[in-house]
């Protein structure tokens, strides 16, 4: 007899932004007149940076002759994005990240959900609440957690993202091999400091414990001060495993292309003590599983990194940043306390009421979609996120329509 893998039937029943996306299209059948606007998943709505198109172009053009013609590439990605990678998002910033040391994929997403599988399972992890669901999910899947009780998860380490310690979670009172951080944080825009993040260095060292550092919104940091990448801190590279993505910097969420830096130096234990090179490992499974993005992907990333392609992103950042701040002030002069929205592009709004009754009353009351908190965890209930991806002309009249319905 086949069986299933019962840890699925662990999980809540639907992903979170499909749960939502069913919510919505119920509304729409509703209410078929009504304009909704979206501002709940992260998903970006400006056409791709010029320099990307002109190179994706090019790229199609040489897959249609034979003599530039290509098949399978690398599975880790080709070497002239990666070199682009190493010396423009970490040698300039004094981290010492070498262009074997990353590997190009299709999604941080993707990577997020798949690095648990290098692990032991019965690894022991610290996850933050609240947190992307995925990094949860996907470990719930791989049976690494019990079932979910009173609203948490079984065998779980939490860490708490509270206003009381101004989103930045406390240090695990229990031991844990496996610690998720994310900053710029999704949901809740909070930002680490340089200091605050040596820290968490220092503590997975004397843990013998990795760290899986999310950074795909660093390109939303305007504080030249933050730092931008874990190997920013010494001794980084030990215990840290760090992921980016091009999706929300560069308008890439209908393209695919990310990375996930895995030092050389970065190492776990067998049982018997013995040190492994992670790289090694996720290099095994990358090979396995993946054929590599296509080449025309990978030259449209590679031209973010030309002098009009950073000015480009530039141009992008700013205008979903304009658009953050929008929120976040008019949201704040209605009366709500928000955080986020000044080095992140999502804003997390105490609602001081239930997250699912505020998100319903602006799809209802005003047709716009945000994220309710509670479904990022425990700590979110009472909070919504409110993404500034979309467009200018639409988020005012987003906020136009939820002052309205609010006032
Ligand atoms: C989000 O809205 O949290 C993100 O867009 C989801 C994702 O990147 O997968």
């Amino acid at each position: 007899m086949i069986r299933i893998n019962e840890n699925y039937l662990k999980l809540q029943a639907a992903y979170l932004f499909s749960d939502i996306a069913k919510r919505v299209g119920r509304f729409q059948e509703t209410h078929p007149d009504r304009k909704i606007i979206r501002l709940g998943i992260g998903d970006v709505t400006r056409a791709l940076p010029q320099a990307c198109i002109d190179a994706f172009h090019q790229a199609v053009d040489e897959m249609g002759v034979d003599s530039s013609f290509r098949g399978y590439g690398p599975e880790q990605g080709y070497l002239f994005l990666r070199e682009k990678i190493a010396a423009v998002d970490f040698q300039a910033r004094n981290a010492d990240i070498a262009p074997e040391e990353i590997f190009i994929s299709d999604g941080a997403k993707c990577d997020t959900g798949n690095i648990q599988e290098i692990f032991a399972a019965d690894t022991r992890i610290a996850i933050p609440d609240p947190v992307y669901p995925v990094y949860m999910d996907t470990n719930v899947m791989a049976g690494r957690t019990g079932f979910f009780q009173n609203g948490r998860y079984e065998n779980v380490i939490y860490l708490e993202s509270t206003r009381a310690n101004d989103f930045i979670p406390d240090f695990p009172k229990v031991p844990v091999d496996l610690i998720y951080l994310c900053f710029p944080n999704n949901p809740t825009g909070a930002v680490i400091t340089k200091a605050a993040l040596e820290k968490w260095v220092d503590y997975a060292r004397e843990n013998k414990a990795v760290i899986l550092y999310d950074a795909a919104y660093e390109a939303f940091i305007q504080d030249d001060e933050l730092p931008r990448s874990i190997y920013e801190i010494k001794g980084a590279k030990e215990v840290a495993i760090e992921f980016r993505s091009y999706s929300k910097t560069a308008g890439f969420t209908g393209t695919r292309c990310a990375y996930t830096v895995v030092p050389q130096a970065c190492m776990a234990f067998d049982e018997k003590g013995n040190r492994h090179a992670l790289h090694k490992l996720w290099n095994r499974r990358h090979t396995t599983k993946f054929n590599g993005v296509s080449y025309p992907v990978q030259r449209a990333a590679e031209a973010v990194y030309s002098r009009a392609g950073q000015a480009q992103v530039k141009v992008l950042v700013d205008y979903y940043m304009g658009n953050a701040a929008l929120i976040r002030k008019e949201m704040t002069d209605l009366g709500y306390d928000c955080v986020g929205g000044i080095n992140s592009p999502y804003i997390w709004i105490d609602t001081r009421t239930d997250s699912w009754q505020f998100f319903d009353r602006l799809l209802n009351e005003a047709a716009v979609v945000c994220t309710p908190g509670a479904g990022f965890g425990a700590c979110g209930q009472g909070y919504i996120r409110i993404s500034a991806f979309n467009s200018e002309e639409n988020v005012r009249e987003a906020m136009d329509r939820i002052k309205t319905a609010l006032s």
